[in-house]
């Protein structure tokens, strides 16, 4: 019966608002949320959308900071709006402007960071976050350009900072072919600078990591390999490095839609990534198996809170003249967070 409400909803709010309403969802929404948006996208893809729309109203179906990027890229006059602003990610909790300045400071007790070092965030921050790397000369970049923006970084300077996700700035590092010995860590709870190590870094990274995609472990690619030898194993490069090794693909999560819906019929893969996207892999596409690569598959439970009555309560109260659970972000933040952003957006248009 809500499905059903929530659906005329959606129809109504399309007839009555038409083009100044533009509704994303990410991959890991809910079937229903992803039903009824306009375009479902990776992280990526949906910031460019977001970038490109002349939509009034932009009704970002996913997590915080995902609606709050395609906050600060928003034109003069555009409303972002989400569902749930409680939708939150473990990665952007594990790293704040405050704990970001206090490692730039330290630093300095063994190098020049300002001179030395370039910051490059992970979209999946807060927006003071991407002011602070915007700040700095650095640049944002998504599962999908990480590679590209540290090429990038590491072409402006001799160091790069990468945050929050230590995973994904480890797999990119070993595609870069950057030695153990100049990657460091840096854990903000224990605050303790290896002089030496430091000294010597041209990579440091944050210890922040995905509480979904850790989940997902060696033997779990061993258990596959043992029971289903036919099956190849694609993981998302949030996964542990251990587990990234053993696969025999990685990226990000639109590398892993092409590469399972263009494989010859009768392919089996393993995937390494959030479960309701799996999930759906599975169902679009019978001509090829699809399955989780954990035995009990993770759900990305800030992604799950999105349910379609949520959806429905934003489009109602649009309908009603109402806008509900705007996403702002103060001018003194945007302005830099913004310059992050557009410079991944153009080093990964080239
Ligand atoms: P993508 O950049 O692949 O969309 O991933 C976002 C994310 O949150 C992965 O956990
Ligand atoms: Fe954040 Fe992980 Fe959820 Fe992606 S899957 S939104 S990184 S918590």
């Amino acid at each position: 019966m809500e499905r059903i409400v929530v659906t005329d909803v959606v129809a109504e709010a399309r007839r009555a608002l038409g083009e100044r309403l533009l509704i994303l969802a990410h991959h890991y929404q809910r079937d229903e949320i992803v039903e009824a948006a306009d375009y479902r996208g990776d992280s990526l893809e949906l910031s460019r959308r977001a970038a490109a729309s002349d939509a009034r109203w932009i009704v970002f179906c996913g997590v915080h900071f995902m609606a709050e990027t395609a906050a600060v890229l928003a034109k003069e006059g555009q409303r972002v709006l989400i569902p749930r602003e409680d939708a939150g990610c473990f990665l952007a909790h594990s790293i704040d402007y405050p704990s970001l300045m206090e490692l730039w400071r330290v630093l300095s007790d063994v190098m020049d960071p300002d001179e030395e070092v370039i910051p490059v965030a992970y979209v999946n921050t807060t927006a003071d976050v991407k002011a602070f790397v915007g700040e700095k000369g650095g640049a944002c970049c998504t599962s999908s350009s990480a590679e590209t923006v540290l090429r990038w970084a590491f072409s402006r300077r001799p160091r790069v900072l990468f945050v929050p996700d230590q995973y994904l700035g480890r797999n990119t590092a070993r595609r870069l072919g950057i030695p153990e010995e100049e990657i460091v860590v840096w854990d903000p709870r224990f605050p303790d600078l290896d002089r030496e190590r430091f000294a010597r870094a041209r990579l440091i990274l944050w210890r922040g990591t995905c509480n979904v995609h850790v989940r997902f472990l060696p033997e779990d690619v061993r258990r596959v390999r043992r029971e289903r030898p036919e099956a190849k194993v694609i993981v998302h490069p949030e996964c542990r490095p251990e587990v990234v090794e053993l696969a025999d693909e990685v990226g990000s999560t639109s590398y892993i839609i092409k590469t399972v819906t263009t494989s010859p019929p009768g392919s089996v893969w393993a995937v390494g990534t959030e479960e309701r996207l799996v999930s759906r892999l599975a169902k679009e596409n019978p001509e090829v198996e699809v399955f989780s690569l954990a035995e009990v598959p993770p759900f990305c439970s800030y992604m799950s809170l999105t349910r379609p009555e949520d959806l429905g309560a934003i489009l109602g109260g649009l309908l009603s003249g109402e806008e509900r659970n705007v996403v702002e972000v103060p001018p003194e933040i945007r302005e830099p967070a913004r310059l992050s952003l557009e410079r991944m957006l153009e080093i990964t248009s080239k």
